[in-house]
C-alpha cells in the first residue's frame, strides 16, 4: 500500500493542542498552524503531521511507494465536521419562502399543518429507496463543501415505523457513502397530525416505544427534542431527554430559537451534550450552559434564511461556552449543504474570527457528535480526513466569500474530491 504524502502546505492548520475538551474562549483561536507544513497517510490513518523536512526524513526511512499531493500555494485543515443536520427526508418547500417572503411565519406554517408537518407527509409516503438517492445527492454536495462528517437526525417519520425507516436509511448510508454519519433520534421534532390535540399521547409513544426499538435495533447514538413554544414544552422535553438518557442514548436540544423558552437551562440540567439555535437565550441559559459545559451549537444559516437576528457568538465565547457550528441543513429553515458558506455567516453576522469558525467546525464540532478521539484534528494516529482549500491562507475563506475553495478532500486515507 502506497503513502499519501500531502506536501508544503502553504498552512496547515492542524489544530493540534489539548484536544481533551470542547475549546473555550482564547482557545478557540489557537489553530496549530504550519507553514509549509506536510501531512503522510498511511491507510485511513494520519501517521505524520508536521514540517516538510520532517516528512522527508519520514519517508526516507520507508521502503513504501509514494503518491503525492502538491499543496504550495494552497491550505490544508482537518476535514470539516457538520455536527446538525436533518439529512433524510423527502421533497422541498420552495413554496414557503415565498410565503414567507409576504410576511407569513415559520411558526405559523407549521401550526396549519405546513413546513416539517409537509415534509413529513412527503417521507412517510418516500420508500427506503427514494429517501436514500435523494439523501445521496445531499451528501455529495457536503463532499464537494470540505464536509466529512455529519450528524443526521431523524423527524419527518413520527410514526414508528417511518421514523425507524429514516434511521436505517441513515445507517446503510453511513456504511455505503465515504460521509462518515452519526445517528439522533429526533421522534420529537413536531407533534404529528393524529395526535394534535393531545400531544401527551405522541410524548408517550416517544418514550416508551420509539426509544426502546431505537436503542434496542442500535439505530441511534443521540436523542434530540424541538424544545420550543407550541412544540414541546420544557416539562415534555425533559421527560423524553431523561428516559432517551436512561436507555443510554445521549441528550441534544433544539433550545431557544424562536422566543426565549428555557431551552438552554433544561440542557444543563440534563447534562446535554450540545444545545442547538439558541437565538433567543437567556443570559442565565448563557451561564448554566458554560458551568455544564453544554456545547452550543449555532446554526446562522437558518437565522439568515428565516430572516432572524442571529445568536450572540461574543457572548457565549466570552462566558466561556465552546461554540460549534452546523448547516441544520433541512428542507424548511436551512436548505444549504455548504458549511463554508455558514462560516462566512458566522464571521459577518456573529463577529466570529476565522480562527474560531474553524475551530467550531472541526474540533469542537467533533466534541459535539463525542468523535473528539478520532477526528476534527490532524494529529498522528487519528483518521485521515482533510480539506484542501485553493487559498493562501485560512483567512481568505472567510474574505473570499460565498465561493467553493475545497480543491481536495481525502476521506480516510482516500481522495473523494479532486
Ligand atoms: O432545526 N427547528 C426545527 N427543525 C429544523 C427545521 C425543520 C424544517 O423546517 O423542516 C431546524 O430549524
Ligand atoms: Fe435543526
Amino acid at each position: 500500500m502506497s503513502l499519501l504524502y500531502i506536501r508544503r502546505a502553504n498552512q496547515l492548520v492542524t489544530l493540534q493542542g489539548n484536544n481533551q475538551k470542547p475549546r473555550i474562549r482564547e482557545e478557540m483561536g489557537e489553530l496549530g498552524v504550519v507553514e509549509g507544513g506536510s501531512v503522510i497517510i498511511e491507510g485511513p490513518f494520519i501517521c505524520y503531521v508536521g514540517t516538510d523536512e520532517g516528512a522527508v526524513e519520514y519517508l526516507s526511512q520507508s521502503r513504501k511507494p509514494v503518491q503525492t499531493i502538491d499543496t504550495e500555494e494552497k491550505i490544508v485543515t482537518p476535514g470539516l465536521i457538520d455536527p446538525h443536520t436533518h439529512l433524510v427526508f423527502a421533497g422541498t418547500r420552495e413554496y414557503e419562502l415565498e410565503q414567507r417572503l409576504k410576511g407569513r411565519s415559520y411558526m405559523d406554517i407549521l401550526q396549519a399543518g405546513g413546513g416539517i408537518l409537509s415534509t413529513c407527509k412527503e417521507t412517510r409516503l418516500a420508500s427506503k429507496k427514494d429517501l436514500y438517492q435523494q439523501s445521496v445527492e445531499r451528501l455529495d454536495q457536503f463532499l464537494l463543501h470540505g464536509v466529512t462528517t455529519i450528524e443526521a437526525k431523524s423527524g419527518y417519520g413520527l410514526t414508528i415505523e417511518d421514523e425507524v425507516k429514516q434511521l436505517e436509511v441513515a445507517k446503510e448510508l453511513d456504511q455505503k457513502h465515504a460521509m462518515d454519519i452519526i445517528s439522533t433520534f429526533m421522534g420529537a421534532h413536531a407533534i404529528p397530525p393524529e395526535c394534535k390535540n393531545n400531544s401527551d399521547e405522541y410524548v408517550d409513544m416517544v418514550v416508551n416505544k420509539m426509544i426502546p426499538i431505537v436503542k434496542d435495533a442500535e439505530l441511534a447514538e443521540f436523542c434530540d427534542v424541538f424544545c420550543e413554544q407550541g412544540v414541546f414544552s420544557i416539562k415534555q422535553s425533559q421527560y423524553i431527554l431523561e428516559a432517551a438518557k436512561r436507555a443510554g442514548l445521549k441528550p441534544k436540544i433544539h433550545a431557544d430559537e424562536l422566543v426565549a423558552f428555557g431551552g438552554a437551562e433544561l440542557a444543563a440540567r440534563v447534562g446535554a451534550v450540545t444545545a442547538d439555535h439558541l437565538l433567543n437565550i437567556s443570559d442565565d441559559g448563557i451561564s448554566q450552559l458554560a458551568a455544564a459545559e453544554v456545547i452550543a451549537v449555532l446554526l446562522p444559516g437558518t437565522a439568515f434564511f428565516l430572516r432572524e437576528k442571529a445568536a450572540n457568538a461574543r457572548k457565549l465565547i466570552e462566558s466561556g461556552v465552546a461554540v460549534a457550528l452546523s448547516t441544520d441543513r433541512n428542507p424548511g429553515s436551512s436548505p444549504t449543504e455548504s458549511l463554508p458558506f455558514i462560516m462566512n455567516l458566522a464571521c459577518l453576522t456573529m463577529n466570529m474570527t476565522p480562527e474560531e469558525v474553524l475551530t467550531a467546525t472541526t474540533m469542537n464540532a467533533a466534541h459535539a457528535i463525542s468523535r473528539s478521539t478520532t477526528i476534527g484534528s490532524l494529529e498522528v494516529g487519528k483518521q485521515a480526513d482533510l480539506a484542501i482549500f485553493n487559498v493562501p491562507n485560512y483567512q481568505t475563506l472567510q474574505y473570499h466569500y460565498a465561493i467553493n475553495h475545497v480543491d481536495t478532500v481525502v476521506k480516510k486515507g482516500k481522495v473523494v474530491v479532486e
